[in-house]
């Protein structure tokens, strides 16, 4: 059977408690689908400056160049919100990011039929749900130089950032995107700031540039303020979205809440070559951690994206989406996309669930 050596980077939060439920439905999906696993556990963010004082060990590092995909939890906390820059558990996962490349980031909002109910907007309005949104991950304002704090001959203080894009870098981008469009509704939504931003006025012609080799593909372009309201006035309207680290960052935690819960949405950050990284799009959730009450779904469907995307394996990930398919019309729930008539239980437990689902693979209604 084959194998493959998969990194786990639980972090911080509620990290270790759905990399667990994550990693056992790995495992007994590989059982069901024959496919082996060598896992190898490292540390990241806060734990790993506690454990060795800094966010992203060479250790680390090296561990999740040498394998075929790194699954993540999630990194960050209280404790260390105040150190410097370079010893913040998120400049970690940054630095992991940039060293592998992983440009490209999917985050799919999905509204399930049986989780309608979470959703904060209408039925109507929600249902049907089927976004792709891809966001750029290794450039723009999250990279940019110059950066940093100064002062003022007057003694004021000052800090700065720069949002920069290279051809080059809109270009994989796009190209990328387009492709992903082909292959889902042929429709693509380019999201930017062009009629303010420099940096987006270049990404707006390098699209309109591409979009000559991709007859196939409808391409639109969208402000990002007019895109927060249009997200959650008729999300229905966008099949693939593109856009900027930055715009993309906050667009999909904005998207999530379209589908009932931020707990829900997975990624797959990919490279050109080399391993993707596969983590939900939420935190650490300080507030909720070591109390078992964190949805494991959106770890468990990166888990999924981490089969398709990063290992090629499409029958086990599909394995997996049916399983969460089926325990949400199963009526299993955790606290953030509860609703009256639904079970209520941990994290722990759903992913136990999870297991059955995936042990009995009925397959998507
Ligand atoms: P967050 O996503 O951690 O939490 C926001 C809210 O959503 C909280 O109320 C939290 O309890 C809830 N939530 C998040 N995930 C959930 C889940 N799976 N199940 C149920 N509820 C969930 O965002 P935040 O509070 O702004 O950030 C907390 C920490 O996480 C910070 O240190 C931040 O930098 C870090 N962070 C890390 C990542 C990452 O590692 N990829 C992503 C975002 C934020
Ligand atoms: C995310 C997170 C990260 C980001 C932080 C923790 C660096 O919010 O993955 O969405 O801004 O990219
Ligand atoms: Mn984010």
């Amino acid at each position: 059977s084959k194998s493959y050596s998969v990194t786990l980077i639980p972090g911080d939060g509620i990290g270790p408690e759905i990399i667990s439920v994550a990693k056992d439905v790995l495992v007994l999906t590989g059982c069901l689908e024959g496919i082996k696993y060598e896992f190898n556990e490292v540390l990241m963010g806060g734990a790993a400056l506690d454990a060795t004082g800094v966010p992203l060990p060479d250790l680390t590092l090296s561990t999740a160049k040498q394998s075929h995909a790194v699954l993540l939890g999630a990194v960050g906390g209280y404790k260390w919100d105040n150190n410097p820059k370079s010893l913040k558990p998120e400049t970690g996962l940054l630095q992991l990011r940039k060293e592998l490349g992983v440009f490209a980031n999917l985050r799919p909002a999905t509204v399930y039929p049986p989780l309608v109910d979470a959703s904060t907007l209408k039925t109507h309005v929600a249902h049907g749900v089927d976004l792709m949104l891809i966001r750029e991950l290794t450039g723009g304002i999250y990279f940019g130089q110059p950066r940093g704090f100064g002062t003022y001959e007057n003694g004021e203080e000052f800090a700065f950032n720069t949002e920069i894009y290279a051809t080059h870098e809109i270009d994989r981008i796009a190209h990328f995107a387009f492709k992903i469009a082909q292959k889902r509704r042929g429709k693509l939504c380019s999201i930017d700031k062009a009629n303010v931003l420099e940096a987006s006025m270049l990404w707006r012609k390098r699209f309109l540039a591409i979009a000559q080799e991709y007859p196939d593909v409808e391409l639109s372009h969208m402000y990002v303020d007019n895109a927060s309201m249009q997200l959650i006035r008729d999300p229905k309207q966008f099949d693939t979205v593109v856009t900027n680290n930055i715009f993309g960052d906050i667009l999909s935690d904005e998207a999530s809440m379209v589908t009932g819960s931020i707990g829900m949405l997975p990624s797959a950050s990919l490279a050109d070559l080399g391993p993707g990284v596969f983590e939900p799009i939420h935190g650490s959730a300080p507030d909720i951690a070591g109390q078992d009450k964190a949805n494991p779904f959106a770890t468990v469907l990166s888990a999924a994206m981490l089969l398709r995307y990063g290992l090629g394996e499409e029958k086990a990930a599909e394995r997996i989406e049916n399983a969460v398919l089926d325990t949400l019309n199963r009526g299993f729930r955790t606290v953030d996309i509860y609703s009256p008539g639904t079970k209520l239980v941990g994290c722990k437990q759903l992913g136990e669930e999870i297991m059955k689902s995936v042990e009995s693979n009925v397959p998507a209604s």
